[in-house]
């Protein structure tokens, strides 16, 4: 062998030994990373699953054996599918074949709720988190599960008792109403033994007051909600009630309502209806001496302002209406409930009599 030969031998060696130690650095630096990575994983309180493109599994950690019941060699190798119930099976491997032809997974990315399959046959509920990672042109799909069925326990246990309280609180709703009905007809019995023209007045506006009241109850436990009822129903049905009390000739005075659908809490809707029901029965009453006119009730909600207007094109209150408030409880009435909706009230006499109270829903006051 030649000098010049046995020189490139030499340096060839030493360049191998120098590839060959970075080659082991290398190694000790990817098992390095292994083991950190197994540490996480092994640590995690969630179950851990990772799979090639068809679906057959790679790595799993201990939680993701406790929370199904099988052993490492049980589980090393085979298909997910064990996992899910027959339902599920098809639907997932369907989902691995599009995502090869076109790249599209419906779960990736996402934490969706689904049921899993026990060794022992039995099922759970779990909530998992998919993600799809790619090393040397292979595709892995890495799964993190979540034992939810305490969270689902407690969830129907609180939906159940939910029900229960929906229940009682529409079976409160409908004694109120029956209640205020057997005030009612109880105050109509007495109005029957009454000759004293002003005792039968006080008695019908007192039951007209009652009944108002008793239309939001029976409104509250026929709505879904039980705390806010459709406030364009409920002044519909006030209307008609008040118009078939007052006992009109059907036709000569007519309603308009121009109501906005909203929703509307009890207080509110409660204070508002008693004030519709004092001024359209003073509307019916006295506006029209002959009997023809309309009536306009109309409801409107700004930003944060609603708007109620009852109007007549009637003959306008009486001048000396001012001396007259004290002897009455009607108008007294209008501006103790206006107050009470801390609401402002302006009255327009310029066609007939117009009421504009605008004022906020009541907010909810918590009771002790
Ligand atoms: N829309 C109206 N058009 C014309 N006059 C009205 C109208 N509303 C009220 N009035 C007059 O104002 C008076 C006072 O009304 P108010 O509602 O306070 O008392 P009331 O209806 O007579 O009795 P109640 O206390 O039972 O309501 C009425 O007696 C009536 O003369
Ligand atoms: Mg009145």
């Amino acid at each position: 062998m030649s000098n010049e030969t046995e020189d490139q031998l030499r340096d060839e060696i030493i360049e191998m030994k120098k590839e060959m130690k970075k080659c082991n650095k290398t190694k000790i630096a990817l098992k390095k990373s292994e083991e950190r990575f197994k540490t996480v994983a092994e640590s995690a309180t969630d179950g851990i699953v990772t799979t090639d493109d068809n679906g057959n599994i790679l790595f799993f950690n201990k939680i993701l054996k406790t929370l199904f019941g099988y052993s490492t060699e049980e589980l090393s190798g085979k298909s997910l599918t064990m996992l899910m119930p027959d339902k599920f099976r098809k639907g997932y491997l369907n989902e691995l074949e599009n995502y090869k032809i076109s790249g599209k997974h419906t779960l990736l990315g996402k934490t969706v709720q689904t049921i899993g399959l026990r060794k022992d046959g039995t099922t759970f509920s779990f909530e998992m988190s998919l993600s799809a990672w790619k090393s040397n042109k292979t595709t892995y799909f890495s799964a993190i599960i979540r034992d939810i069925t305490k969270r689902k326990q407690a969830e129907s246990e609180i939906k159940k008792s939910l029900i229960e309280k929906e229940n009682l609180l529409k079976e409160i709703h409908y004694r109120v109403k029956n209640n205020m009905q057997i005030i009612s007809s109880l105050i109509n019995i007495q109005i029957k033994h009454v000759h004293e023209k002003e005792s039968v007045h006080v008695l019908n506006e007192t039951q007209g007051r009652i009944d108002a009241m008793a239309i939001v109850h029976k409104n509250l436990y026929e709505s879904s909600e039980f705390t806010n009822l459709n406030f364009k129903d409920y002044t519909e049905k006030l209307v008609a009630e008040i118009l078939s009390s007052q006992q009109l000739n059907s036709g000569t005075i007519k309603t308009e309502l121009d109501i906005e659908d909203i929703e509307m809490n009890m207080e509110t809707a409660i204070l508002c209806g008693l004030i519709i029901n004092e001024l359209i029965t003073n509307s019916i009453k006295y506006a029209f001496p002959d009997q023809k006119g309309t009536i306009k009730i109309t409801l409107k909600s700004y930003s944060n302002e609603l708007e109620l207007i009852i109007a007549d094109n009637g003959i306008g209150l009486p001048k000396n209406i001012y001396l007259k408030i004290n002897e009455t409880i009607g108008l007294q009435l209008i501006y103790s409930l206006v107050n009470q909706l801390n609401g402002k009230l302006k009255l327009d006499m310029s066609n007939g009599t117009e009421f504009k109270i605008t004022f906020k829903e009541l907010e909810y006051e918590e009771r002790l």
